[in-house]
């Protein structure tokens, strides 16, 4: 087993799941805004570390991805940011795209940024106790869309990075996002994501990169958000495993879900489905950032000062995830 294996193994395993915090500070202060808080970097810092110190990392978050503002900074008992993940079991990780740009020729599409000078920024980052990266792709649905181009180049992106991150020592998170935007069916999505999918690792093995020392961060199958024809859980456990079992390597060891826009419980729920009808070898989990963290930053905006409700919250949330990466969830553990 590889050092990259056992480190994907470590964050992956027994149910854990990873805890994205990762927005950069554009996202962050339209959540916060959203909620009446003033996106400032204490306020980041000081909603961040509640989650981090939370009882719940310890049973369930295998991963925390960090943003570099929040790899910089210092908690307020005098330890980093990633020293207080690593006390509680977890592994720190780092964003290390710099965002999605029009892609020029398609200027409709998006092509994300961040590979010059990306080794050495790795370099500081695995000096601030980071083991894991994630790079995420983003692709929309449409008649022409996903482009041949708009794949060509986010894949050629997604493997010239995982082989830096791999040769630094750290795990790439491997991320392309095909988004639940439009009104397309169920069937388009799997269509278009197991072509987004095969196309990354067709670039991914022609890089050379070690299949075993990955996570992939994919999309559920899901019918598009303005789609009157939504499929239920079961269907969408159905047709992920269907599209995952076909498009990725035996060699990858786990596959982590965004939540893309579901809800909490339709991020569980799906999630647990997938596990119930597992039929691959792959380690099915999460690696949610709205579907962890929008009712305890609710919770948390009514008074900033208090960690106790929004911890609990967020334990909870990360409890019933770390259910549905096992098969185990329910409603009524859910409402318990
Ligand atoms: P969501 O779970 O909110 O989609 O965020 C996950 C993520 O890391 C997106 O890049």
């Amino acid at each position: 087993m590889t050092e990259l294996n056992k480190i994907a193994l470590k964050i992956i395993s027994n149910g854990k799941g990873i805890l994205a915090a990762d927005e950069s500070n554009g996202t962050m202060t339209k959540r916060l805004e959203a909620v009446n808080v003033n996106s400032t970097p204490e306020n980041r810092l000081l909603f961040r570390e509640i989650l981090f110190s939370s009882k719940g990392m310890k049973d369930y978050i295998g991963g925390v991805i960090l943003y570099d503002e929040t790899i910089n900074q210092t908690s307020s008992s005098g330890k980093s940011i990633p020293e207080l993940i690593s006390n509680s079991g977890a592994v720190p990780g780092i964003k290390v795209d710099t965002g999605a740009k029009n892609l020029a020729n398609s200027p409709e599409e998006k092509i994300t940024e961040g590979l010059d000078g990306l080794r050495d920024r790795l370099k500081i980052y695995y000096d601030l106790g980071a083991r894991f990266t994630k790079w995420r792709g983003v692709y929309s649905i449409g008649e022409k869309y996903p482009s041949k181009l708009a794949m060509n180049c986010n894949a050629h992106a997604l493997a010239r990075y995982s082989a830096l991150v791999q040769e630094s020592g750290m795990v790439p998170i491997v991320e392309p996002e095909v988004l639940m935007d439009g009104n397309h069916s169920s069937e388009v999505c799997l269509k278009k994501t197991s072509e987004v999918i095969k196309k990354c690792f067709e670039e991914l093995i022609l890089h050379k990169v070690d299949l075993s020392g990955i996570i992939l961060k994919p999309n559920m199958i899901l019918a598009g958000n303005l789609s009157k024809n939504k499929i239920s859980s079961e269907e969408i456990s159905l047709k992920t495993l269907e599209c995952l079992k076909d498009s990725v390597p035996n060699e990858v060891p786990g596959i982590a879900f965004l939540s893309g826009g579901q809800s909490e419980i339709e991020a569980t729920e799906n999630l647990n489905f997938i596990n119930k009808n597992n039929n691959t070898n792959f380690i099915m989990t999460y690696s949610y950032g709205r579907a962890l963290q929008q009712s305890a930053l609710k919770v948390w905006s009514k008074d900033i000062k208090d960690s106790e409700v929004t911890q609990n919250i967020f334990n909870h949330r990360a409890e019933m995830c770390t259910l549905a990466a096992q098969g185990k969830w329910s409603i009524e553990l859910e409402n318990k």
